[in-house]
């Protein structure tokens, strides 16, 4: 099949990808010349493990392709809108300018019986929006919302085995038979082209569910947001657990063996970041509170509250921990050398958006710290974001002469680092893992001040 990705970040890039190894003859369209041109090149702008091998794979074989030019569009019989979907500058709502653009240029190549496939994640009502302009447009397209559950970092394998697939179709009487809500023909017709995309994944026994625009365009921002509280709780559990001498990680253990709750998503520590978390809950609160859903508004509040005091709470133990036990002040930062293992918003990733490792050796340095940040990825994101900040991909370098360790992001190659051969470079031997991923007792055993959030 003939289909068009437009929009080639981390959502369309993989997703073009990924379709041309089912088969299908795919180009890309994004209006970043330069983005096209490293896709076409066979070298992504950004690290997604498993992605070039893919690229490559669909480009040698002429069915993979990467364009600026939206025109590129034409004959396509499927097209998938995967723009990105920011926050607004100054306001937790979502810019939808890349998306109404992208629709815009998309409508001149529109024809009868073609079918549109929206991916990018949106408020609840925009999905109504688009259909309504490219109706207005060319009234026999079809049209259907299509959330993207991948994860980056493991965005190829999520995109070929996603855990489930949903299907936002016009109408409020969708059946999950596939039946046809809107009467038209349409609706069916835009099912069976969007099945025939994924048949591959569909034949793996991939449950698709069939549902309502508004519920579709809802399922992402939700799951999102649970996720985001689910981190929240357990972060808010750790406090608890300071204040009265349990053990967080035992406690996550012991809760997620209830099946109802399960372990994923309960690491407690430096809380979540990246291009999706924190922007999807701020924009489904801006458009919960527009619809007077003040629940949601209080709760993603909460969650978001929870996870920007983990930052406060890695300053003042390192404080602690730098001012032997003594009644801090919070002064003993000032001057200390501190390690920031990671920049990235979590490992596998260069990533650097909303990265709570980075944020945090911001908040070390504003707090009066000689901050160094080590990464092996995100280094030339992370200078971009901070222009100020020491970062380097040299680990020893970064503990040479450091006060304080601080695991910020839990790279395996930082997970596992030897506490004998970290003394060995350091000024003190003080490390917070605020990952919750080392095993501290073994630092302990080494003379190490080992601690955990
Ligand atoms: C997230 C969702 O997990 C995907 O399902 C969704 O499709 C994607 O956003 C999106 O909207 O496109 P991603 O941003 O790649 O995926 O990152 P996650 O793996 O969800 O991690 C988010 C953050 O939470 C990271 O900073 C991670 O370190 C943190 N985290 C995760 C914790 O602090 N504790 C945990 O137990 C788990």
């Amino acid at each position: 099949m003939r289909i068009s990705v437009i929009g080639c970040g981390y959502l369309g890039a993989v997703h073009a990808a990924c379709l041309a190894h089912a088969g299908h003859e795919v180009v890309g369209i994004d209006r970043d010349e330069s983005r096209a041109r490293a896709l076409q090149d066979g070298a992504p702008p950004f690290y997604e493990p498993g992605l070039q091998e893919l690229l490559r794979e669909g480009l040698d074989a002429g069915r993979l392709s990467f364009t600026d030019d939206p025109r590129a569009a034409q004959g396509a019989a499927v097209h998938f809108l995967c723009v990105g979907t920011p926050q607004m500058r100054g306001g937790d709502a979502t810019d939808l300018g890349a998306l109404r653009g992208a629709v815009a240029s998309l409508l001149p190549s529109l024809r009868p019986g073609q079918v549109v496939v929206g991916k990018s994640t949106v408020p609840v009502g925009t999905a109504e929006e688009v259909a309504r302009t490219l109706r207005a447009a060319c009234p026999e397209v079809g049209f259907i919302w299509n959330p993207e559950f991948l994860r980056e970092s493991t965005a190829v394998e999520d995109t070929l085995h996603p855990e489930r697939m949903v299907y936002g179709v016009e109408g409020s009487a969708a059946g999950a038979d596939g039946s046809d809500p809107s009467g038209s023909g349409t609706a069916a017709a835009a099912i069976a082209a969007l099945d025939a995309v994924y048949a591959p994944q569909l034949q793996d026994g991939v449950p698709r569910m069939i549902t309502d625009l508004a519920t579709a365009q809802l399922v992402k921002v939700a799951a999102n947001s649970f996720l985001a509280v689910k981190i929240s709780f357990i972060n808010a559990m750790a406090q608890v657990s300071e204040a009265s001498g349990a053990d967080v990680d035992d406690l996550a253990d012991a809760l997620g063996m209830d099946e109802r709750i399960g372990r994923r998503f309960l690491d407690a520590g430096l809380g979540f970041g990246g291009g999706c978390l924190p922007k999807d809950l701020r924009g489904f609160r801006a458009r919960a509170r527009e619809l007077g859903a003040d629940g949601v508004v209080d709760m993603l509040t909460a969650a978001e509250t929870v996870n920007e005091s983990a930052r406060e709470d890695v300053l003042s133990l390192a404080a602690r921990m730098l001012e032997d036990g003594r009644e801090t002040t919070g002064a003993g930062i000032i001057g200390a050398r501190i390690a920031v293992l990671g920049a990235t918003f979590k490992p596998g990733s260069d990533d650097v958006r909303e990265s709570p490792a980075l944020a945090l050796a911001a908040r070390l340095e504003e707090a009066g710290a000689e901050v160094v940040v080590a990464d092996p990825q995100g280094v030339r994101p992370a200078r971009a974001a901070h222009p100020g900040l020491a970062v380097t991909d040299d680990l020893d370098g970064a503990l040479a002469g450091a006060d304080v360790l601080v695991l910020a992001t839990a790279w395996p190659e930082y997970r596992d680092l030897d506490p004998q051969h970290a003394a060995s470079l350091v000024a003190g031997r003080r490390i917070v893992d605020a990952r919750g991923a080392m095993p501290l007792a073994r630092w302990q055993e080494a003379g190490w001040d080992a601690r955990s959030l």
